[in-house]
């Protein structure tokens, strides 16, 4: 997997791919809640796909993968091209950060007392007004001043300032990169090696405080990490999936996928699966680190998560509006006279209302089949509290 993700259906992507390949109806099938693309990717060199989701993080890690033609060279070269931006970058920030710097190798050496210290002493532009003027400046600046976004927002809290320095300097080199052709597939590797040094509980609602010996002594093994070291690593991972003719009939959309659906914007659709939110855990809050890096574009930010306030949100995830957004989906879909396969889990938000999503499905299709599979759900502490939950997954097989 590219970036740890809440509800992948990586355990069940080839159930999902088995039971849209027994439905007869050609042309591409659309995966318009895709995420991390599991299920786009199982069907690689079959049909054609087209994937969307509302977040554009993820978009670029399934254009880099999907719909990508070529490498304009392989990784090593393409880290010797970047090299002399990112230290050009590097240079500048670790002397403008040098006594905060400083203060952090302090308390990544002293107790667990002193990094508890630290990380609530941290300023960042959702409690100072210094680094809210320094970030309104960095947003309009057009040298390398532009590049300081992670250091000003997520540093000593999700990432250490030394690992924030590196992700800003290799966002300066991917930005002034001239091969526009990888742009997705560098950004991809990027956000992918951020995620996987990130100090949060592989989402990024908050992140996570040296509260314990093992919480203290895991932050500051991670926090010795280097980005660039996982950002080597991540272009091999961010690998292109399938044949390039696969990919060359691929699609990707970033927006609400109810909004693709009315819209008249698919053509040549076979099947529809929609593998929708299940929780009250809105996806925009739990990844706002990583769409905030990928827009690059300095929002507001509050709260204990230095959250963005301009976060998408979806009807899937609230119990007043979500029986409305199956009826949306299920009377969409039906019009456009073609099969819609849904994952949804028997926990779901739905469930709490007495409805499943056949009950909804029966209404606008003429036959709906419920396949159950047993799957450990990968909440990572989502609002349930645990991180790994059994629950019986199905998958609704709706048919005009
Ligand atoms: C259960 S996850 C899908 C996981 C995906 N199948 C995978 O294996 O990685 C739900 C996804 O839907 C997206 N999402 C939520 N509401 C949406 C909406 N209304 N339109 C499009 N995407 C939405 C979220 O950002 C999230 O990526």
């Amino acid at each position: 997997m590219v970036v740890r993700y809440m509800g992948t259906k990586r355990h069940m992507a080839d159930h999902v791919r088995d039971t849209i390949g027994d439905l007869t109806h050609a042309g591409r099938v659309v995966d318009l809640f895709s995420g991390m693309g599991s299920v786009a990717e199982s069907l690689q060199n079959t049909a054609s796909v087209v994937t969307n989701d509302a977040l554009s993080f993820t978009a670029a890690l399934s254009r880099a993968r999907f719909t990508a033609l070529q490498r304009s060279a392989e990784a090593p070269s393409t880290l010797v091209r970047l090299r002399p931006a990112y230290d050009a970058r590097l240079r500048e920030l670790t002397q403008k950060y040098s006594t905060q710097l400083a203060s952090e190798h302090r308390a990544l050496t002293g107790t667990r007392l002193d990094l508890v210290e630290y990380m609530q002493r941290a300023a960042h532009v959702g409690n100072s007004a210094a680094h809210r003027r320094a970030a309104r400046a960095a947003a309009v600046a057009s040298t390398s001043e532009h590049y300081e976004l992670a250091s000003l927002y997520f540093s000593a809290g999700y990432l250490s300032l030394q690992q924030a320095i590196e992700v800003d300097s290799i966002r300066s080199a991917i930005d002034g990169d001239t091969q526009l052709n990888d742009r997705d597939w560098l950004l991809g590797a990027w956000i992918t090696a951020t995620s996987v040094l990130v100090n949060a509980p592989g989402h990024t609602a908050q992140f996570l405080r040296p509260n314990s010996a093992s919480a203290h002594a895991r932050i500051v093994r991670t926090w010795g990490r280097s980005v660039w070291d996982e950002f080597i690593i991540a272009l091999d991972s961010v690998a292109l999936v399938g044949t390039e003719k696969w990919r060359s009939n691929n699609s990707v959309f970033v927006g609400d996928a109810l909004d693709l659906i009315s819209t008249g914007q698919l053509r040549d659709v076979g099947t529809i699966y929609a593998d929708p939110p299940y929780t009250k855990d809105q996806y925009s809050r739990y990844y706002h680190v990583y769409e905030t890096l990928y827009r690059y574009d300095y929002p507001d930010s509050s709260g204990a998560g230095r959250n963005r306030s301009d976060r998408f949100t979806t009807g899937f995830s609230l119990k007043s509006a979500v029986v409305a957004s199956f009826h949306d989906l299920c009377r969409n879909v039906a019009r456009m006279r073609v099969p819609l396969v849904v994952s949804y889990p028997s926990s779901g938000l739905l469930t709490e209302l007495d409805l499943t999503v056949a009950d909804v499905a029966s209404q606008y299709f003429n036959d709906v089949e419920t396949l159950s599979f047993e799957a450990n759900h990968s909440t990572m502490g989502g609002s349930t509290g645990t991180s790994k939950k059994t629950a019986t997954e199905n998958l609704y097989v709706c048919t005009i």
